[in-house]
């Protein structure tokens, strides 16, 4: 939930960390820190706020050196202050740490601390981890790597982190448990980066290593990286992983917001999904670990679908489609939810666990519960290589490429986009789809990227509807059938950049409530394609007009019914009913982007929020 970065090399460690900071804001900004050593000095700046601030005061100052670690932080113990940013440095003045992560014991450890002499500038638990470490270092007198392994096993929580001993500026000690961390091995082992993922990194060096957890790393400057089991010290050959980022995916390319970049990668991202998968000329939908796992899929007695936002809101559109197309039942489940309520999960269930970081840790926890009563877990992912992906039994990327706007765009109609083409490969080998209906849908899904394209261009109508109702208090979303998770997905978009309340519903649940909210000042988005439950929908439309409520509806081309009765119509193209969760989020991403930007709000990085959520 924080980000981490750090440097030990040849080059001057500040410009880097600071940059790699910058790219790491998505996973929170409520405060800035970074330390750095030179001639066994230590220069430490750090305050509330973000990266910018923080440049502003480091600038002024000695930021001279080729070791420095850097933080930015999404707050959970201590609010955000100057006092609780990190890096956190331990009495003796020695040691310094940044950590991402949450000690539960951190209370019973500070009693324990204190009682020893130790006292405390800050709120945080890691301000304690660090003189727990120290603590160990001073009673065992042992190395630094022994004092933190002896101080992790200590520890109840999650954890990377990385720390340095100011006295020996050749060396980071790096761990981790529960929330990932990334090592850039420079050439011969001349520097080393450290960092939450690898975007930091990759202008210097393509060989990263990704700590698994209860692991830690000895980064020694012109020596080997070393690896060692944090529970019984044994030594584990790391696994060098060859990145594939370039620069070019985590810059933003011309637009103002990485948001809008990721909007309009969508046509491009889906078919990055499709590559290799949809063969709509062979009549085939190819994907070898659905292939390879398929007597799983097939025999399946239902599928549990676990995730948490916008992607437990794809999975909910994957409960239409499983259902629908492969006649599968399906159960969605809030990973948060379905981890603590001990569930009935049996040997011929198949669990599908959606994230695009994949480092969530609710869903990451259902995987391991799911795993350990005997399911099958698939895993659809976007980050490659994240822990989701790696905890799973089999799964597929989504390959939509890196995803910095914390309001999450391309991942979820890349994600609905592996949804269908699992659901339609299955509902073809169970008999449910005819071959003659199966080809349709692939012939129909390969031209879903250039109808989105189609949808882009309508940014000036949507620009128009934002700014009538960009002042507005409150919105509801209505939908139907696979449209009703479009409609929560709208209202999520909408809430978490602006700032403004909005509610998701299906529609026709409005008459059990929402609709006394319905008066002339309330603007309700309805969705309202031309197939499925048209008629029933447009009915709920009369009812919220009968009551003065103003409509923005989402109709099909050529639509004429509802064009008659609703304040804005916005056109999408023609699709079958169960493609339309990738045509008709478009608009509604667009339409929260321009109300946020007219509103003045951080869209990138809305307030309280961060991109990963590794903690519960
Ligand atoms: O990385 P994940 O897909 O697991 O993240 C799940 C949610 O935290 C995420 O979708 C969140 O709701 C986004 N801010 C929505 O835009």
């Amino acid at each position: 939930m924080c980000g981490i970065v750090g440097y030990l090399g040849f080059r001057k460690a500040y410009p880097i960390v600071i940059k790699g900071l910058q790219r790491l804001e998505y996973r929170g900004y409520d405060s800035a820190g970074v330390v750095l050593t030179n001639d066994n000095e230590l220069n430490l700046y750090k305050t509330k706020g973000k990266v910018s601030d923080l440049k502003k005061i480091a600038e002024t100052q000695n930021i001279d050196g080729n070791l420095a670690l850097g933080h930015t932080r999404w707050a959970t113990h201590g609010i955000p202050n100057d006092a609780n940013s990190h890096p956190h440095v331990s009495n003796s003045g020695n040691l310094v740490i940044v950590h991402n992560g949450i000690i539960e014991n951190y209370n019973s450890l500070k009693k324990e601390l204190i009682k020893r002499g130790y006292s405390f500038d800050s709120d945080t638990d890691t301000e304690i981890l660090i003189n727990l470490i120290e603590e160990f270092k001073k009673t065992n007198n042992c190395k630094l790597g022994k004092a933190v392994q002896l101080a992790l096993k200590s520890v109840i929580g999650a954890y990377a982190i990385a720390v340095y001993d100011r006295t020996k500026s050749d060396e980071i000690i790096v761990a981790r448990l529960g929330s990932p961390i990334a090592i850039g091995v420079g050439e011969d082992n001349k520097e080393f980066f450290v960092a939450s993922d690898a975007s930091p990194f990759i202008e210097y060096t393509k060989d990263a290593v990704y700590l698994e957890d209860e692991e830690l790393a000895i980064i020694k400057l012109g020596k080997d990286l070393r690896v060692r089991k944090i529970k019984d010290d044994s030594f584990v050959e790391p696994n060098i992983n060859e990145l594939q980022l370039n620069l070019d995916q985590i810059e933003k390319g011309g637009y103002d917001h990485f948001m809008l970049k990721e909007i309009h990668e969508q046509p491009n991202a889906i078919l990055d999904t499709y590559r290799g998968r949809l063969l709509a000329d062979r009549g085939l939908i190819k994907m070898g670990s659905v292939d390879n796992n398929i007597t799983k899929f097939l025999n399946a007695n239902r599928i549990i679908i676990v995730a948490c936002g916008t992607s437990w809101h794809a999975g909910l559109v994957g409960e239409y489609l499983f259902e629908d197309l492969a006649r599968i039942p399906v159960e969605v489940e809030y990973a948060s939810e379905f981890r603590y309520r001990n569930p009935i999960i049996n040997k011929n269930d198949v669990v599908i666990a959606i994230s695009q970081s994949g480092e969530t840790a609710d869903t990451l926890a259902a995987v391991k519960l799911a795993k350990e009563k005997g399911a099958f877990v698939f895993g659809i992912c976007n980050v490659v290589g994240s822990s989701i992906a790696r905890e799973t039994n089999s799964g597929a990327y989504t390959h939509a490429g890196p995803e910095i706007g914390v309001a999450s765009t391309k991942a979820f109609t890349t994600q609905i986009t592996i949804l269908s083409l699992i659901a339609l490969k299955l509902g073809n080998l169970r008999g449910e789809l005819s071959n003659s209906t199966y080809q349709k849908y692939l012939h129909e899904m390969v031209l879903i990227p250039s109808k989105i394209e189609q949808l882009l261009k309508i940014d000036s109508k949507i620009k128009e509807i934002a700014s009538i109702y960009k002042d507005v208090s409150n919105f509801l979303y209505l939908g139907r059938g696979y449209n009703f998770p479009v409609a929560l997905e709208g209202a999520l978009k909408l809430k978490e950049i602006s700032y403004i309340h909005a509610e998701g519903y299906p529609a026709a649940e409005m008459k059990h409530g929402p609709i006394a909210l319905i008066d002339e000042s309330m603007p309700v988005v309805v969705i309202a394609t031309n197939r499925g439950h048209y008629d029933k929908v447009v009915s709920n439309i009369q009812e919220i007009k009968a009551r003065k409520g103003k409509i923005i509806a989402i109709v099909t081309k050529g639509d004429t019914i509802v064009k008659e009765i609703a304040d804005h119509v916005i056109e999408i193209p023609q699709a079958s009913e169960s493609l339309y969760p990738l045509l008709t989020t478009i608009p509604l991403q667009l339409l929260s982007y321009y109300i946020a930007v007219m509103r003045g709000c951080n869209v990138d990085q809305p307030r309280n929020l961060a991109k990963s959520v590794t903690v519960e």
